[in-house]
């Protein structure tokens, strides 16, 4: 079998594989009616004022504060933050919508690392020059997700790897010290903890289940941990596999055997860090943001690991998703020259660590996972850094919507008892064939 990190190569790959397969049409518009002013690749942009910067639900609430930093020293030239939905799928629709209408009220936008491809090849952000960024000291996973057809559109300015927190003080009392390294330890810590008082009924663990781009993650997590992939090095289909079965029957029966508990099913990020938090989850894999929500409502209470292997002889660990945000900036934004200063500054070193100390955002630079000074306040930086090293990406195709639908809509009636995942794997490769074929 193939070592965990080769198929993360592989898969990587894969990606690069399908991107240049991919034609710039599909969305009505091609590069040379997008209204892309150009220049950008020469880092040399227009226009100077007020801008917009347009992210995802701010789970923190620090963003806004912290860009005030930035208002000062720019009282011309200042940026407001425009919050949308906390889910992936969601904000790629705004988004898109906003491309779609040629409108400048969207400026800098931080595109979900899965979505780069799209806006790029559709020309609904900028090519950015790539000598303007320390790429050098970037990890090179997370750089190359802001590239499309080897030029850079998107920065990084968080990477993102699932890791596992664990309620340290129940196992603890129930005489559990070790953190899980497999999914059987999992099972036995949370025997443990149901045969304490008043926790009989707790549930064991949880992803994010519910039917949106968190289901494609957790799925695709599992695939991987199971030596599987949903698409090959080639760009080939390659879910009806023995492997890809496996890691499917492994969610399909977590949820027949009540190991992950019904309510998962519309577990996003925070619904399930709020079952965590409120003695509903032994264990929950979510990305590093939460622990320092749950640090403040937990205190010490909490422990974090690597994802666990899905079977005995995987103590190395599961296999991550690559998450991850970057900014770019919209083809019909009208202050391009301050939207691109404001990026190098987002994207700083400095800027990463304040991502790191307020918001416990996954950094870019590798530099900051290796400080002993970080590690010992965020102790799960090394278990953050092997994952997002060893994760993988998820295929970086220009229809990537349609890709991910596809797969939730295949693998949501199996977690609900509804459909095998025998058949789901048949169904799924089926539609993403014809889907990727599309695509060529
Ligand atoms: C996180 C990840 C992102 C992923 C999303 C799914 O925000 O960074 O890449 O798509 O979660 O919910």
């Amino acid at each position: 079998m193939a070592t965990r990190k080769g198929i993360a190569l592989a898969a990587g790959a894969a990606a690069m594989v399908l991107m240049t397969a991919c034609s710039s049409g599909g969305g009505g518009q091609t590069s040379g009616d997008s209204g892309a002013s150009g220049g950008g690749a020469t880092g040399e942009f227009e226009g100077r004022g007020p801008i917009t910067y347009v992210q995802g639900k701010d789970n923190s609430g620090l963003m806004a504060p912290m860009l005030e930093d930035w208002n000062k020293d720019h009282p011309d030239e200042k940026v407001e933050m425009i919050e949308l939905s906390a889910e992936a799928d969601q904000q790629r629709n705004s988004m898109v919508q906003n491309a779609q209408t040629q409108s400048d009220a969207y400026c800098v936008i931080s595109l979900d690392n899965i979505h780069v491809a799209e806006f790029a090849a559709h020309r609904w952000v900028e090519p950015l020059n790539e000598a303007d960024f320390e790429k050098d000291k970037i990890l090179p996973a997370v750089w190359q997700t802001g590239l499309y057809r080897d030029q850079l559109y998107a920065v990084p300015y968080a990477s993102d790897g699932g890791i596992l927190y664990y309620r340290k003080d129940l196992l603890e009392q129930a005489g559990v010290t070790d953190p899980p390294k497999t999914w059987d330890d999992m099972k036995k810590g949370c025997e443990a903890v149901r045969g304490l008082d008043g926790h009989s009924d707790i549930g064991c663990y949880g992803g994010q289940m519910a039917k949106y781009e968190g289901l494609t993650v957790n799925v695709d997590e599992a695939i991987h941990s199971a030596g599987g992939q949903i698409v090959s090095p080639e760009g080939e289909v390659v879910v009806d596999s023995p492997e890809a079965l496996k890691g499917l029957q492994t969610l399909e029966n977590a949820f027949k055997d009540n190991f992950i508990p019904e309510e998962a099913l519309t577990y996003k990020e925070e619904e399930g860090r709020a079952a965590f938090e409120s003695d509903r989850l032994v264990y929950y894999r979510n990305w590093p943001y939460q622990y320092s929500l749950t640090k403040e409502k937990l205190g010490d209470k909490f422990g974090v690991a690597p994802l666990p292997g899905l079977t005995a002889d995987q103590p190395e660990g599961g296999m991550s998703s690559l998450g991850g945000h970057n900014v770019a900036i919209s083809s019909f934004c009208k202050n391009k020259a301050t939207a691109y200063d404001f990026i190098k500054w987002f994207t700083s070193e400095d800027i990463e660590k304040r991502l790191l100390t307020e918001q416990t955002l996954a950094p870019i630079y590798s530099a900051l996972y290796d400080d002993q000074e970080l590690i010992d306040q965020y102790p799960y930086l090394p278990a953050l850094k092997g994952s997002i090293e060893s994760a993988a990406p998820r295929p970086q195709v220009v229809n990537y919507g349609d890709v991910s639908a596809a797969i939730q809509d295949a693998v949501f009636p199996v977690l609900q008892g509804q459909a095998t995942s025998e058949q789901a794997v048949k169904d799924l490769s089926a539609k993403l064939t014809e889907l990727t074929s599309a695509q060529q």
